[in-house]
């Protein structure tokens, strides 16, 4: 693949995101010669055929370095470990000159920006995501944080970092299972931006995925330049299919399901809302289903409930005042917010979530 740069346009906050194989040294490097550097990996990461490379190299190149590694998984993105990683900077004595180099899939992402944010009131952090959901959106567009017992994502900071280096040799030992967790978002593109787009991943993730991560970033670094804090209601699109997924995170304990798996549950939800309240005709309802088959994505989760879904739903961040704010899709390309979802609809979803009702 030949490399390609997509940037992300916000003023003094600017980024490039890099894509292409064999890229890292080339865009890392420079950023740490000389610097004070925090490597924040999981175990996962550590275990990787390249892991040893890239950490000498880092650790000749940075004038003072410091590996932080984390056990992988969802339930590692809670505010204890946020709180002992900061301490780990503060011990090994990283300054505001200090930068945080998070490689990984999402969880590294979001806990390392989250520590970037905080730590000494923000130091600056470079993301390499290594997992496709990570590639293609939690890298981009700066939303890091940690959960709560209470809810997903509840606690967090806005931290654009200064580079995202997406090297796709990181991706290619990706197993089966998170590929698929990534192409849910990659759909949901396609779903809320991109009816061509959709047409392309349809029937399922391409061998060469350069193609798919270039589109999906490029979808996400124009939204985020438009709507960096999820203020004018443009950037709430892409929360398409997370208000029941989140909320299926949560309540199955986070980690049994990945959250590209809990997010493409959600979009069978959010599509049969969108077919029930905006005219979602059903065949193109059908289609999003077929799709995420195809993506060898679950579509439902059996066991689901709407009593205990209903209740952390009403929980979901972007709730504004006494509502939730529902991302709904009147036709494919297309999304419009909701905030009047009646609970007799949204316990239908919940059937079709859960299998026992068919679409
Ligand atoms: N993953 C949703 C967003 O970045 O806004």
């Amino acid at each position: 693949m030949s490399e390609k740069t997509v940037r992300v346009e916000l003023d003094a906050r600017s980024y490039p995101i890099h894509i292409g194989s064999g890229i890292w040294e080339q865009y890392l490097l420079p950023l740490t010669v000389g610097a004070e550097v925090a490597l924040m990996v999981d175990d996962n990461v550590a275990a990787q055929p390249w892991f040893a490379a890239l950490r000498t190299k880092l650790t000749v190149s940075a004038a003072k370095f410091v590996l932080l590694s984390v056990v992988a998984g969802e339930k590692t993105k809670n505010l204890s470990v946020f709180s002992q990683l900061c301490s780990e900077l503060a011990r090994a004595k990283i300054s505001r000159r200090g930068k945080i180099i998070a490689v990984g899939g999402g969880v590294v992402g979001d806990l390392a920006g989250f520590v970037a944010a905080s730590y000494l009131r923000g130091i600056a952090l470079v993301q390499v995501p290594t997992s496709l959901l990570a590639a293609v959106d939690s890298s981009v567009g700066g939303k890091t944080g940690v959960n709560l017992p209470e809810g997903k994502n509840l606690v967090g900071a806005f931290c654009q970092p200064v580079a995202v280096i997406i090297d796709l040799d990181f991706l290619q030992t990706l197993p089966s299972r998170e590929l698929a967790a990534g192409m849910a978002e990659v759909v949901k593109y396609g779903i809320i931006r991109d009816p061509e787009f959709f047409e392309l991943v349809k029937n399922g993730a391409p061998r060469d995925l350069s193609r798919v991560i270039e589109k999906s970033v490029l979808i996400k670094a124009g939204v985020v330049a438009n709507d960096e804090r999820e203020e004018t209601g443009l950037r709430a699109m892409l929360n398409f299919g997370h208000t029941i997924g989140h909320a299926i995170e949560q309540t199955t304990g986070y980690g049994q399901w990945l959250h590209g798996e809990a997010v493409s549950v959600g979009m069978i939800g959010a599509a049969w809302l969108s077919h029930r309240l905006v005219g979602l005709p059903l065949t193109v309802t059908r289609e999003i289903y077929s799709a995420l088959v195809a993506n060898k994505l679950p579509v439902t989760i059996s066991g689901l409930d709407f009593a205990r879904l209903a209740p952390v739903i009403a929980m979901d961040k972007k709730s504004t005042g006494k509502s939730v704010n529902w991302v709904l899709c009147p036709e494919l390309g297309r999304t419009t917010q909701n905030n009047k979802v009646p609970d007799e609809m949204l316990r239908e979803a919940i059937e079709i979530c859960a299998g026992r009702k068919a679409i």
